[in-house]
């Protein structure tokens, strides 16, 4: 599931929403759309839903477990680095919320969403970006992204200039760049919180680091420091509107 974007700085469950609700306006009767790392499918099954008139395909490494989705929608399991199976110019609009920063060849992402994509067509993004190249922070910095980065199985955090850069060098288009970071605060807390009540009882902490397994012990430290890395302005949460060129 992605991060809740919240609008009053109060988190709240419809937050949900926000990211699903930005690449709506964009889907029109007769569309072909496709959700990059659908996850549990709950964005694909909201959008599909809200336009039964349009066609949904979604990709993901995992297959999809809920059984309810409508129709309209057809789901891949397989690496979207390459979407071969699917015909060059053939789709209207793309989604990937909170993906791509798993993959370490953004390059042959883009190529691909380049590739299938409508002249004209678009491409919404939810991602993280570092503000800074990585090299330009400090090794304790260094170790925070990499603890973060273990937490979230997340191959490599780039900057904001060199995802730009990838955008470019794939002929997409940048119509609009949102910073989001603020907005994810009250979530990022929210989780802060849970982590704290273990990470500030040292005993607690060495006793469920020696039962629980890796990735829980992970996924509590990326918890604990989400919220600081994005409140020092180390790392950004963003929306990109990509366009490919008609
Ligand atoms: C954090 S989840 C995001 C879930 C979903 N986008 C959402 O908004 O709820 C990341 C998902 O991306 C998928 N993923 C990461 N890299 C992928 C790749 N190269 N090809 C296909 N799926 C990938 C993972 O399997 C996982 O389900």
């Amino acid at each position: 599931m992605h991060f809740r974007i919240s609008a009053n700085g109060c988190f709240t469950d419809e937050d949900v929403y926000l990211q699903p609700d930005a690449v709506s306006p964009f889907i029109k009767p007769g569309h072909v759309v496709m959700e990059l790392g659908f996850g549990q499918g709950s964005n694909l099954h909201y959008l599909s839903r809200s336009h039964p008139d349009a066609t949904f395909i979604g990709v993901d490494l995992q297959t999809l477990k809920r059984k309810d989705m409508p129709e309209n929608v057809t789901t891949y399991t397989q690496d979207y680095s390459d979407l071969s199976r699917f015909e060059d110019n053939s789709v209207d609009v793309m989604y990937a919320f909170e993906t791509i920063v798993h993959n370490t060849d953004k390059e042959k992402i883009y190529s691909e969403v380049h590739r299938v994509l409508k002249p004209g067509g678009v491409m919404i993004v939810y991602d993280y970006a570092l503000r800074a190249p990585y090299d330009t922070f400090d090794d304790h910095i260094h170790m925070a992204i990499a603890l973060i980065s273990k937490g979230g199985a997340v191959a490599m955090i780039e900057s904001l200039e060199e995802l730009n850069a990838h955008y470019a060098h794939c002929g997409l288009t940048l119509e609009k760049w949102t910073d989001y970071t603020h907005g994810i605060l009250p979530d990022l807390k929210r989780l802060e919180r849970k982590a704290a009540k273990i990470m500030r009882r040292p005993c607690l902490a060495k006793l469920m680091f020696l039962l629980l397994p890796e990735q829980f012990v992970t996924n509590i430290i990326l918890g604990y420091l989400g919220y600081d890395m994005n409140n020092a302005g180390i790392g950004y949460y963003c929306e990109w509107v990509l366009r490919k060129r008609c």
